[in-house]
C-alpha cells in the first residue's frame, strides 16, 4: 500500500531525474511492493521522447496541470487534459513538448517500457485487453467539460467525473468547493484515497491543505472529512480525489460516463 500522508506541500519534495532527456519528478506517493505511484512530473520546454511506441503492463493516468505535451507528434495535450490508459495500449509513437508541462502521472504498477518498434497503427491501439473496466480516455478536455452539481448529505458543491469503474467504484474526480463552503465529504475507511489541491485551500481531516499539496489515505485509515474550504485567496478550491476500493461505488447521480 501507499503510505499514509496527511498533507505534504509538493514543493517540499525533492526532484529526481526521470528518464534521460531532462524530465524530472517529485514522487508523491508510492507503493514499494507493487510500484504503483503518483508523481508530479516536470517535462522541459522542447523535450523529445525516445521516438519509439511502447505499452505498459499497468494503467497510466495523466492530468496536465499546465503546459503542453504530445504523444504522437501531432496532437498536443494542454492545460486540464486528462488521460486514463489501461494496460496494453500501444502509445507514445513520437513524444515531445513545445512549452513543456507540469502534470500528475498516476500508475497501477511499475511502468516498464515495452517497446514496439514497428507499431501496427500510427494512432494509439489496443494490443491486449485487461480486466480493467475503466474505459480508455484519451485527452479529455476537462476545462470545457461541464460541472455536475452535487447536493446531498455531503453538501453542495460541483464535480467532474474524469473516469470511473462501474464495477469497483474506482474513480477520479475534479471537485470544486465554493468559498467558505462547509460540508462533509467523507474519505471513508474502506477505500483508498488520494487528492491534490490545485487551487485555493480546503480543510481535510482537520488539516488546512493549501494549493499544490497532496495527501493519501490508504485502505483501512480511519475516516477523515473534508469539511471546509477556507476561500479568500482563490475563488474556489479544486481537488482530484480518487477511490480505488473494490468494495464501494461512489454515488454519482447523473454524472457523465466515459
Ligand atoms: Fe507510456
Amino acid at each position: 500500500m501507499k503510505p499514509l500522508i496527511e498533507h505534504v506541500a509538493i514543493e517540499d519534495l525533492p526532484w529526481e531525474a526521470l528518464g534521460t532527456n531532462g524530465s524530472r519528478r517529485r514522487v508523491l506517493g508510492v507503493d514499494p511492493e507493487t510500484g504503483r505511484a503518483t508523481q508530479y512530473v516536470d517535462i522541459p520546454k522542447g523535450w523529445q521522447g525516445g521516438g519509439t511506441a511502447h505499452y505498459h503492463d499497468a494503467y497510466e493516468e495523466v492530468f496536465v496541470i499546465k503546459g503542453d505535451v504530445t504523444l504522437n507528434g501531432r496532437d498536443y495535450l494542454g492545460d486540464g487534459s486528462y488521460i486514463y490508459r489501461p494496460a496494453g495500449i500501444v502509445h507514445g509513437h513520437d513524444e515531445g513538448a513545445r512549452a513543456g508541462c507540469f502534470c500528475i502521472i498516476r500508475t497501477g504498477g511499475a511502468l516498464e517500457l515495452n517497446l514496439v518498434p514497428d507499431p501496427e497503427d500510427d494512432e494509439e491501439y489496443v494490443l491486449f485487453e485487461t480486466d480493467d473496466d475503466r474505459p480508455f480516455v484519451l485527452d479529455l478536455r476537462t476545462r470545457i467539460m461541464p460541472w455536475h452539481r452535487v447536493d446531498d448529505e455531503s453538501g453542495r458543491y460541483r464535480r467532474k467525473v474524469l473516469s470511473a469503474s462501474a464495477t469497483t467504484g474506482a474513480a477520479t474526480h475534479l471537485v470544486s468547493l465554493p468559498p467558505a463552503w462547509q460540508g462533509r465529504i467523507a474519505l471513508t475507511e474502506n477505500d483508498a484515497w488520494e487528492w491534490l489541491v490545485l487551487a485555493g485551500e480546503a480543510r481535510i481531516g482537520g488539516i488546512t491543505a493549501a494549493a499544490q499539496s497532496y495527501g493519501c489515505r490508504p485502505l483501512g485509515t480511519p475516516e477523515a472529512i473534508i469539511d471546509d474550504s477556507i476561500g479568500g485567496a482563490s475563488p474556489r478550491a479544486s481537488a482530484i480525489t480518487r477511490n480505488s476500493s473494490p468494495s464501494r461505488v461512489l454515488p454519482k447521480p447523473g454524472s457523465p460516463r466515459m
